[in-house]
């Protein structure tokens, strides 16, 4: 966590119990009840279930059930006043109508899995509006080539198990984890092992409906194109709060090939990472290789675990032959490869090795509360390193506890669309990195020495990726790279983040907060802010 936001936030904690009394936060309750009240047509009863004040037996619960990262998951971190479980698009309304009208910071969370927790953490007085009621689907194969309305509360493996059921030669392309929810998912980019052959998530964005600071519902129609724009990529949190996506399927072969391939050291694993840079970014979109490098958890042998791990929209007879071909390193053979249906290469994705003895209804399954501790961070890489520099990085890699990257392919159909075709800048990269780190125990210790680990490789890789600014990926969210307070000095804050996550799409992110939300009403650490008011 960035040093100063932990100890903002711990600061903010110890100091919490005392500066928002149980008196205070059931007085918010009662003026936002009031507010929720006078807007909406809702009746006493019916309230109990739809605004939880701390008291309410469900509170605890409905907070914890979509805390993702187990590092916020204390007694210690700040708790929102109210949490706000909408059933239907008027709590929506209602809710930004009164928490705007008291002043209060509204976070917004579909799945919760907002990596440093964005959306149920503040070190300010806030509400968590809960999205896990708005979990709708509408599939319909005969809108075009087929279409899908969704909830934003929705999951990602609710998505694919809903396209599933019409059809097995549709899909979606979007992000790996089942459990991600599709309100950040989206808002952020999304993409997934689909990424070469169709691009972004937000590619497949055909229309919204957002509820905007001024309580009022828009479609694509009525937002005008320039929020409709922002939505695609700029971020959750900044703009309002989505109720819907409507996203185009895509159509996948009835049989697709996943292999995967696992080297040490001693069998050559940095040849054939040195040859993936060159290979993965460039051959068929309809193969995806994800290379994982890890460091020993138990760090006992010293060296580096690399694991490839593939997807391809085709038969194995031709991958085998295509890799034969294009990178012999790999040594790929038919035995590697199992040929399935695309629902079930999702659930190969999820480790299930025997996919025939898994029921595709596990993609409905949402895990509450299963939280682990991580930190993730991210990188773009734009040329190829060289052996030498790969080898240094395993060398340093092989001491660190439970490190590890995940480098992901570009390339393919994200070559082909313009960097300022939606707010997601860095299609024209070669590979993007996650830095990443999971542990099992709680406590600072901990905390201290795995980010610390985890700092270390992104500092080694400083040479190696983009630069000017270094380039993050929003979904990956990262505090480190800035945080706002939203104070005098919001917009030079927001640049620092903002050029990092947008580029140059930055500036026109600003433009249109500035006109849609003049007042900075959505906002968190690291939203969009609005440009000053001399520059307006
Ligand atoms: P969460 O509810 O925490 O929201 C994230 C952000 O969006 C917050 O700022 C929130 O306020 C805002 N927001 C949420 N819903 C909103 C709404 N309806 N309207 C407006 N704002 C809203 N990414 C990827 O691209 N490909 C991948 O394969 C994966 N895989 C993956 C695996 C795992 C295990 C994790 C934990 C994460 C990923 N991700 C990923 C990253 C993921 O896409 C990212 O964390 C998303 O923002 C999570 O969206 P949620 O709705 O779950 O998060």
């Amino acid at each position: 966590m960035n040093k100063m936001y932990l100890i903002f936030l711990l600061f903010f904690a110890a100091s919490y119990s005392m500066s928002l009394s149980s008196a205070d936060s059931v007085t918010i309750y009662e003026d936002f009840v009031q507010c929720f009240k006078n807007v909406t047509t809702i009746s006493d009863i019916d309230l109990s279930d739809v605004v939880l004040p701390r008291t309410s037996i469900s509170f605890t619960p409905t907070l914890r059930a979509y805390i993702r990262n187990a590092r916020f998951n204390t007694s210690s971190m700040p708790k929102p006043s109210i949490i706000i479980v909408p059933r239907v698009d008027s709590h929506v309304q209602a809710a930004v109508i009164c928490a705007k009208t008291l002043n209060l910071q509204l976070k917004i969370r579909s799945g919760g899995h907002d990596y440093d927790g964005l959306s149920y953490v503040s070190a300010v007085t806030f509400l968590v509006l809960d999205l896990s009621n708005f979990r709708n689907i509408t599939v319909d194969l005969n809108d075009g080539g087929g279409s899908a309305w969704v909830q934003t509360g929705a999951t990602l493996g609710e998505l694919y198990y809903r396209i599933w059921e019409k059809s097995e030669v549709h899909a979606f392309p979007a992000g790996v984890c089942p459990t991600v929810g599709v309100g950040g998912h989206v808002s952020g980019g999304g993409y997934g092992h689909m990424i070469r052959k169709f691009g972004l998530t937000i590619d497949h964005v055909v229309d919204a409906t957002i509820v905007d600071a001024n309580g009022q519902i828009h479609d694509r129609k009525s937002m005008e194109e320039d929020l409709f724009w922002a939505i695609r990529g700029g971020g959750g949190g900044s703009f309002g709060v989505v109720l819907a996506f409507k996203v185009k399927l895509v159509t996948v072969p009835k049989t697709v090939t996943v292999f995967r391939v696992d080297k040490s050291v001693d069998e050559n694993a940095l040849d054939m990472v040195y040859k993936w840079q060159f290979v993965a970014p460039r051959t068929d979109p309809g193969l995806f290789m994800r290379v994982l490098l890890s460091s020993p958890t138990q760090n006992k042998t010293s060296t580096v675990n690399t694991k490839l791990r593939a997807l391809y929209l085709g038969k194995a007879d031709d991958v085998v032959l295509k890799m034969a071909e294009e990178f012999p390193e790999l040594g790929l053979k038919k035995e590697d490869c199992k040929e399935m249906t695309w629902i079930q290469s999702l659930l190969w994705w999820m480790n299930h090795v025997d996919v025939d003895k898994v029921k595709p209804e596990i993609l409905l399954e949402r895990e509450p509360d299963s939280a682990k501790f991580l930190k993730r961070k991210s990188d773009y890489v734009e040329k190829e390193m060289t052996k030498p520099e790969l080898n240094r990085l395993f060398q340093k890699l092989a001491t660190l506890d439970r490190t590890g990257l995940v480098l992901n392919p570009y390339g393919g159909s994200l070559n082909v669309t313009a960097v300022n075709a939606t707010a997601f800048p860095h299609r024209h990269k070669l590979y993007k990195i996650q830095h990443s780190v999971t542990w099992p125990d709680a406590g600072p210790e901990a905390e201290r020495l795995y980010i610390g680990n985890l700092r270390t490789t992104y500092n080694i890789m400083t040479p190696f990726v983009s630069k000017n600014p270094r380039s993050s990926y929003l979904n990956y969210r990262d505090i480190d790279i800035g945080v706002n307070d939203h104070g005098a000095d919001g917009y030079r804050k927001g640049e620092i983040y903002g050029r990092k996550y947008f580029g140059e799409n930055f500036d026109r992110l600003v433009r249109v907060k500035t006109a849609v939300d003049p007042d900075n009403f959505f906002r968190n650490e690291q939203s969009i802010p609005t440009l000053p008011p001399n520059r307006r």
